[in-house]
Parts: structure tokens; C-alpha cells; sequence
């Protein structure tokens, strides 16, 4: 997530303020498909189409903003990680980076399984017909409610998160007549190379159960000791958008040195693993996220290594990418409404959304690219600022790109890669009302979450 800065060479210097860009791209009429969904490119009237529909009826038939969903690729993202990990190994979208009862269908008919966070992923999973013995049920503090349903309904793990949540599970599974699978989540230790708020593996945060000073071995005993628990493996999560392999290679290792230390003292080989979530994705054209068929060798290899060289069979790998399935997959649609340029700084082009529907920006500094989709232009190319409507001078859609100069009030402009993370973590800031999901495939484009209404905002408010 760290902001690559990249300073413009000295011709730029001279042109363009200081910020945080690499020259304007060749040709910015251009959709890389490196960032843009699979089916998306331009018209002979140079618009951009996805799934087969101009951006410009799109915007009129579903208004903007509008998160467009490219179903084609998201099926085709599930069915690469599938295939790239084989029988052998189960992956699990991460639900928190977009759910809705469309995409747990897509899901369950491509064969993934699925990691909840929270009562309210549970049901829309189980309400859209995914087998529970297909969820994985997450959260540093489950609440007993909680707890209670996940057990009833039958979910194929509950990854426990701390010393109470082991009892808790297991009281509670025992008072249902039930054995509960479980994982113990455990904090390897790593520092993963990505922003403070989403790495998740060192030691000083809330999440797992630390490996060091013997704690995560002393879990396992407790769990192993108590009737109403199954404990099938352990869990390792190191944080998110990460690109480089070898946090998960220690992860990795570390998980498997604590196998064997179960095997030595228990006799007990737990069968399963899993590596958590965490891959990078592309948001600008600098970015170069691994595909699915290298990050399955890379994991394997490691995973069998370490197994061998500690005499311990290779348990089933799981795995929990949420970003890199859903994230490609949208983009955002925008209208441009002021156009304000600042003498020898930059010009802010204002949409009509922002920080209410894409927070990652100011929360995590994240960096985006932006395009110009209504339309082609030949106009040079212009340092902006894509800024929204929020009353807050942190509202930045996107901090530094370039759009062609003549710009202007009413031009439709997308941000593409804002499939995860961008509408599950929407906000009614300001009353905004949060956009709509729009599902597009093969020519047909159908809401799939529904734009929020002046009366959803009302019905909360009693007054
Ligand atoms: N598994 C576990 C246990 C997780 O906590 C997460 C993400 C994932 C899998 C999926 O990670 P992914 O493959 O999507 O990176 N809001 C932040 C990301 C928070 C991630 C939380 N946990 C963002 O917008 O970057």
C-alpha cells in the first residue's frame, strides 16, 4: 500500500507541482487492462463499454455514482484461483471485501467457499443458498449471539481468536449437542510490506494468537482438550495488498514448525492449514499483482518443503483472497461537476461521490487511477486532483492523475479496481445515499444492491 513516490524527472518538474505521479501516461485515452475489468474497453465513438454497454447509457439508466460489477470477470477470477489450487485445497472469498446475495451465488455455483466476518455476512451467505459446511466464520470478538447462530447453522469453521473465544466456542457448541470445527488463528510474527491498518501479522495488534513465547502451542492444547471442539488447523492472515511471496513464506514456515511441535507433543497431525488472504491487485498501471497459478506453486512448494524436511504429511491448504477476486472485477462511475484549476498547483476536478463511497483513499492513502470514459480527447494531458462532494478537504477520490485538459462539467470519468472494499466500506457521510452495485454481463446489466433512497436514511431516523 505504501504510496510509491515518484518523482517527476526534471522536464516534468518544470511543468507539473511536486506530487506523487510518474509522467502522464503515452496516450491517456487508453484503458490499461492491467486495472480495468476484463471486458471493458472503448466504442468506436470512444466511449467505455463493459460487458458489451456504453458507460454513457449506463449512467443514464442506473444514474452515478455507481459501482459497475463485471460478473464475467469475477467468474473467471473464481475459477483461476480454483483451478491455479486444485482439489486439494479450498479457497474462500473474503466476504468483507464485497458481499451480496448475487455474488454468494456466483460463489457457490463456481465452486468457492466463503469467510464471514460477522452475523450479518452469515445470513446473507446462508439467505443466497451457500452451504454452511462452505463458511468460515472470522472476528477478534465474536459476540455468544453470534457464536450461537454460526454453531447452529452448521458452519465448516470457526476461526477462534483468542484464549476466551476457545472456551466460549466450546461451551457453547457442547450446550448444542455439537462438536464445532475450529481453526486457531495465530500471528506468525512477520511484517508485511503494506499500510499500518492492514497488516495483521506482528505481534502488537488485535488479531490471533502470537506463536512466540509458546502461546499459539498453548491454544492448541486447550483447544485439543476440550469435547466441543474439532480443531482441524491452524490460521495465519499477515495483512493485505501484499505483492511480495516471502511474508507468506515465513508465514508459512512458522505454521508448519507449529504442526510439528503439535505432532511431537500430542501425536496429533492437524490436517489443515490455511494462509489467509492478502493479495495485491492492480489500482494504478504500476502495480504488478501475481497471478492465481504463481501464488498456488509458490505456497505449495512451501508449504511441501517444510513439510518434509519436519516428516509431517501436507495438510490441505486453504486460502481467503478477497481483494484479488473482487477488486479488478469494478469500477466507479462519476460525473464531473466543478472543474476548478489552481494557478501553478493543480485543478480539482469534483464528482459526484468521494470519500462516502470510496474511503480508502484518506484512510489508507491508497493510490487509484482515473479515466476519462464518456468520451476520447485529443486535449493534453492535465495534473488533477479528483476530489467529492463531501464537506471535508480529506474527500480525495484519486490524489494525483492526469485527465486531458478540457475536461469539463458533465463528462462521465471511472475509477477502475474499486471492486473490494469500496462499497462494503461506504458510509452515509454527509447523507450521501450510498450508489448502487450494478452486475453486468453479456450485454445485460442488472442492480444487484440497489442505490440507497432520502428514504432508507429516513426509515433509521424515528424521529
Ligand atoms: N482473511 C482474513 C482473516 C482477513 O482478515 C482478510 C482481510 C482477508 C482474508 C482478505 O484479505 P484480502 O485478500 O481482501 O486482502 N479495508 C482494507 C482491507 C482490510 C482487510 C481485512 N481483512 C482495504 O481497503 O485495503
Amino acid at each position: 500500500m505504501s504510496r510509491s513516490a515518484h518523482p517527476a524527472g526534471p522536464r516534468h518538474a518544470d511543468v507539473f507541482p511536486e506530487g506523487h505521479y510518474t509522467a502522464p501516461p503515452a496516450d491517456l485515452n487508453v484503458l490499461d487492462p492491467k486495472v480495468w475489468a476484463r471486458t471493458v474497453s472503448r466504442d468506436d465513438q470512444g466511449q467505455a463499454t463493459v460487458g458489451g454497454l456504453g458507460v454513457t447509457q449506463l449512467a443514464e439508466e442506473f444514474g452515478t455514482p455507481a459501482y459497475f460489477l463485471d460478473e464475467t470477470d469475477f467468474r473467471a477470477r473464481c475459477r483461476a484461483w480454483a483451478e491455479a489450487f486444485g482439489a486439494d485445497a479450498d479457497v474462500f472469498y473474503a466476504g468483507k471485501a464485497f458481499l451480496s446475495r448475487a455474488v454468494v451465488r456466483w460463489l457457490t455455483e463456481e465452486g468457492l467457499n466463503l469467510d464471514v466476518c460477522s452475523a450479518g455476512e452469515l445470513s446473507t451467505a446462508l439467505s443466497a443458498g451457500m452451504p454452511a459446511e462452505r463458511i468460515a466464520y472470522h472476528g477478534n470478538n465474536k459476540s455468544e449471539e453470534e457464536i450461537r447462530r454460526a454453531v447452529e447453522a452448521g458452519v465448516g469453521r470457526i476461526v477462534l481468536d483468542s484464549f476466551q473465544e476457545i472456551v466460549r466456542v466450546a461451551h457453547i457448541a457442547q450446550s448444542l449437542g455439537k462438536r464445532q470445527r475450529v481453526q486457531i488463528r495465530v500471528t506468525v510474527g512477520v511484517e508485511a510490506h503494506t499500510h499500518e491498518f492492514i497488516a495483521t501479522a506482528h505481534e502488537d495488534q488485535k488479531f490471533g494468537i502470537a506463536l512466540a513465547g509458546g502461546q499459539a502451542a498453548e491454544a492448541v492444547r486447550r483447544a485439543l482438550s476440550l469435547d466441543g471442539l474439532e480443531l482441524i488447523g491452524i490460521h495465519s492472515h499477515i495483512g493485505s495488498q501484499i505483492f511480495d511471496m516471502a511474508g507468506f513464506e515465513v508465514s508459512a514456515r512458522r505454521v508448519v514448525q507449529l504442526l510439528a511441535e503439535v505432532r511431537d507433543e500430542h501425536g496429533v497431525e492437524l490436517p489443515e492449514i490455511d494462509l489467509g488472504g492478502g493479495l495485491g491487485i492492480a489500482y494504478t498501471s504500476e502495480d504488478d499483482p501475481r497471478e492465481p497459478h504463481d501464488i498456488a506453486k509458490a505456497l505449495n512448494e512451501i508449504v511441501t518443503r517444510e513439510c518434509e524436511s519436519a516428516g509431517l504429511r501436507t495438510p490441505r491448504i486453504s486460502v481467503e483472497p478477497g481483494r484479488a477476486i473482487v477488486g479488478p472485477t469494478a469500477f466507479t462511475l462519476y460525473e464531473v461537476g466543478t472543474v476548478k484549476p489552481l494557478e501553478g498547483l493543480r485543478t480539482y476536478v469534483s464528482v459526484d461521490g468521494g470519500m462516502s463511497d470510496n474511503i480508502r483513499t484518506a484512510l489508507y492513502d491508497a493510490e487509484y487511477s482515473v479515466s476519462l470514459v464518456s468520451r476520447t480527447s485529443d486535449a493534453a494531458p492535465m495534473l488533477v486532483r479528483v476530489v467529492g462532494k463531501h464537506c471535508e478537504s480529506g474527500d480525495i477520490v484519486v490524489r494525483d492523475a492526469f485527465l486531458p485538459a478540457d475536461i469539463a462539467p458533465g463528462d462521465l470519468v471511472a475509477v477502475p479496481a474499486t471492486g473490494a472494499y469500496c462499497r462494503s466500506m461506504a458510509s452515509n457521510y454527509n447523507h450521501a445515499l450510498r450508489p448502487p452495485v450494478v452486475a453486468v454481463r453479456d450485454g445485460e446489466a442488472r442492480v444487484i444492491v440497489r442505490r440507497e433512497t432520502e428514504e432508507d436514511l429516513l426509515r433509521l431516523d424515528v424521529g
